[in-house]
């Protein structure tokens, strides 16, 4: 079973939880390539018997080179075991509007890249203040309050389930592949 997980990142939390996945699923006994969309030229996804896709929401959007990626190996990937992870900072609270937006996002995402991933999660990212530039670390800290959160602007704030997405990847690998 070899199994490609293919990401973008803005400020990097994301890269860090495929990374966590890649990690997992070798300690499993499983072959897993990584891969960031944006070096994926030439690549051919039909070697492949599994796939993770992963991306960031920022203002609303995931990365349009996720969904071109996405897109571009539609044929291959539709046919196989897909897991989407969709990181954000809404997945990290229990609001029902943020929730209701999550799912609009990632209804966005299959339709524009023309097929639907077998299962689709939303993941808990990260305030990566040592990332952002000054407006950005202003924006964020706006975000930051407006939550109610105490952040630290010269540092991260990790609000990732590492166990909870160990228990995620255990369940999505024992399910069958699509027929
Ligand atoms: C400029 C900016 C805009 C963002 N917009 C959203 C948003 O619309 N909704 C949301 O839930 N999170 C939003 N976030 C939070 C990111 O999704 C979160 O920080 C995530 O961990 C970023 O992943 P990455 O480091 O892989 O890019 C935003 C973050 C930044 C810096």
């Amino acid at each position: 079973m070899t199994t490609l997980i293919a990401y973008a990142t803005t400020e990097g939390q994301t890269r860090k939880i495929c990374r966590f996945a890649a990690d997992h699923l070798v300690e499993l006994g499983q072959s897993v390539e990584l891969l960031s969309v944006e070096d994926a030229e030439g690549m051919d996804a039909h070697r492949f018997d599994a796939a993770i896709l992963a991306g960031s929401v920022h203002a609303g959007k995931v990365q349009p080179a996720l969904l071109a990626f996405a897109r571009d190996h539609g044929a291959a990937l539709s046919r196989m075991k897909t897991l989407y992870l969709q990181v954000s900072l809404s997945a990290a609270g229990h609001d029902p509007q943020e929730w209701a937006e999550l799912a609009r996002i990632a209804d966005g995402v299959a339709a524009e890249i023309g097929w639907t991933p077998g299962r689709t999660a939303q993941i808990a990212g990260a305030f990566r203040f040592t990332q952002y530039d000054f407006f950005r670390t202003l924006a964020m800290r706006w975000i930051a309050h407006q939550k109610g959160e105490e952040v630290d602007p010269g540092g991260d704030k990790e609000y990732t389930d590492w166990d909870g997405l160990r228990a995620l990847l255990d369940e999505w690998r024992s399910e069958a592949p699509p027929s």
